[in-house]
C-alpha cells in the first residue's frame, strides 16, 4: 500500500534521473497507483524529444491505469510540444486522479493541462511538496518564469572569501570533494560563462569531464570580453572541446580583431554596451534564450559575478569555501566591482543550504535584493 507521500518520495527519485539529461525540458518523474494502492507504473523523462514520464508510467501500468490515481512533480503538459500532450493521455487511459506539485509556467500549458483533466471528470490536487519541486526544477522554471537563462553564481574561494592570492594564484584552493562538485554543476547546465580576467589569468578549458551530460543541446563555453583583451588562441575557443565556444563582446562586428575567432569557429556575439563599456548582460541572456539556453553557471572572476548581481540577474550563488586564511589587498573576491555600499541595501540570499565538503564547505542560497518582489 503506497500513501501519497511514499509516492511523492519516488516521483522525486525517478525526476532526479533526468537531472543531467532533460534539458531544455523539465525533469519529470510520475507513478500510477492502482486503487488497491500498489505502484502499477513508473517513469521519468529522459530527454527532450523522448516521451514524457507520464506516458512512460501509463504503458507500464496498461489497463491497469483505469481508475487510479497518477502521482507527478510537475503539471502534465497541455500542448504538441516533441511529443504529445500528456493531458490527453492521461484522460485516454482512464485514470481517476492526478497529483502534482507545481503547474508548468510554459504559456502552452500553464493551468490548461490541469483544465484538461477537470473537464475530462478526473480529479486533480495541485501543492503538495511544491518547495521540493521548485528546488528541482529550479533552472526549468526561472528562465520560463524570467523568459531568459536561469544564472547560477559559482565561486571556489578561501573563508575570507578570495578566489586567487594575491600573487594570482588560483590552483586550487579547495580540496578534491569540492572540486568533484564544482563539476558536477558543470554538468547540470547548458552553458558556462567566464570574464576576460580569469581567461587571461586562468586560461580554463571549460569543458565538462564528468561525462553526465546527455541533454540534447551542444555544451556552450562563453567568454565576456567587452573591450577584446582576450586571445583567439586560448583553451576555451579550441575548436577540438566538445559543444561550441562563444564569444560576447562590444566591438564592432566587423572589427578584423573578431577574424582570427571565426577561424576557431568561436561564434561572436556582439550586443549592445551598458554603462562604463560593459556588454549589455540582459541582451546576452536574451541571446542564450533564442538558443534554448536553460541554465547558465558563472564561474566568476568577481567582477564579472558582481555584474550579473547588481544587475539582479543572478538566481543562485554557491560557494566552495576552503578553510584557508589568504587575505591580500589585492587578491581578488568572490565578489568585486563597485559592491554595495551601505548594509541595507546588500541583497540577502535565502532559502541558504549548508553542507559540508572535505575538510571545507559548500553555501547555496538565492540572493534576493532589500524590496525585491
Ligand atoms: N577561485 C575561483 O573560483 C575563480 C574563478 C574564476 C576566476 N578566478 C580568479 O579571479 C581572477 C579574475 O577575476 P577578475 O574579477 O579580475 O576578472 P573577471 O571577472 O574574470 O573578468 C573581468 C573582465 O571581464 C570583462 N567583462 C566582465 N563582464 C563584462 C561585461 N558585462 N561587459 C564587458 N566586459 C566584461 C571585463 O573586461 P574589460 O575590463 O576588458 O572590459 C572585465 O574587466 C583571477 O585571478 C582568477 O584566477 C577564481
Amino acid at each position: 500500500m503506497t500513501d501519497l507521500a511514499a509516492a511523492f518520495e519516488r516521483v522525486f527519485e525517478l525526476a532526479e534521473k533526468g537531472r543531467y539529461s532533460t534539458s531544455p525540458n523539465p525533469r519529470v518523474g510520475a507513478v500510477v497507483v492502482a486503487s488497491g494502492g500498489a505502484i502499477v507504473g513508473e517513469g521519468w523523462h529522459d530527454q527532450a524529444g523522448g516521451p514524457h514520464a507520464e506516458v512512460v508510467a501509463l504503458a507500464e501500468a496498461g489497463s491497469r491505469a483505469r481508475g487510479a490515481t497518477v502521482v507527478l512533480n510537475l503539471e502534465p503538459c497541455a500542448h504538441e510540444g516533441r511529443t504529445p500532450p500528456c493531458a490527453g493521455s492521461l484522460v485516454d487511459a482512464g485514470v481517476a486522479r492526478v497529483v502534482f506539485c507545481t503547474l508548468d509556467p510554459d504559456p502552452r500549458t500553464a493551468g490548461k493541462g490541469r483544465e484538461w483533466l477537470r473537464s475530462a471528470g478526473v480529479a486533480t490536487q495541485t501543492g503538495p511538496f511544491s518547495e521540493r519541486a521548485e528546488r528541482l526544477n529550479e533552472p526549468f522554471l526561472v528562465s520560463v518564469r524570467r523568459g531568459r537563462p536561469f544564472v547560477h553564481l559559482k565561486w571556489a574561494a578561501s573563508l575570507d572569501g578570495k578566489i586567487a592570492s594575491a600573487t594570482g594564484e588560483s590552483r586550487w584552493i579547495t580540496g578534491e570533494e569540492a572540486r568533484a562538485d564544482g563539476m558536477r554543476l558543470r554538468e547540470e547546465c547548458d552553458a558556462i560563462l567566464v570574464g576576460a580576467g580569469t581567461v587571461l589569468a586562468d586560461d580554463p578549458a571549460l569543458t565538462r569531464r564528468a561525462g553526465l551530460n546527455r541533454s540534447i543541446l551542444p555544451h556552450r563555453r562563453i567568454v565576456v570580453d567587452g573591450r577584446l583583451r582576450v586571445g583567439a588562441g586560448r583553451r576555451v575557443f579550441s575548436p577540438d572541446a566538445p559543444g561550441e565556444a562563444w564569444l560576447a563582446t562590444a566591438v564592432e562586428e566587423k572589427d578584423p580583431r573578431l577574424d582570427p575567432f571565426r577561424e576557431r569557429g568561436v561564434r561572436i556575439l556582439t550586443l549592445p554596451i551598458a554603462g562604463s563599456n560593459r556588454v549589455d548582460l540582459t541582451s546576452l541572456l536574451a541571446e542564450l534564450a533564442l538558443r534554448e539556453v536553460r541554465s547558465l553557471l558563472v564561474e566568476g572572476g568577481g567582477e564579472t559575478a558582481w555584474g550579473f548581481l547588481e544587475a539582479r540577474l543572478a538566481d543562485r550563488v554557491t560557494g566552495f569555501h576552503a578553510p584557508l586564511l589568504l587575505g591580500g589587498r589585492d587578491a581578488p573576491s568572490a565578489l568585486s566591482g563597485a559592491g554595495c555600499a551601505d548594509l541595507a541595501d546588500a541583497p540577502r540570499l535565502e532559502g541558504l543550504e549548508l553542507a559540508s565538503l572535505g575538510d571545507g564547505y559548500r553555501f547555496s542560497g538565492r540572493p534576493c535584493w532589500p524590496g525585491a518582489a
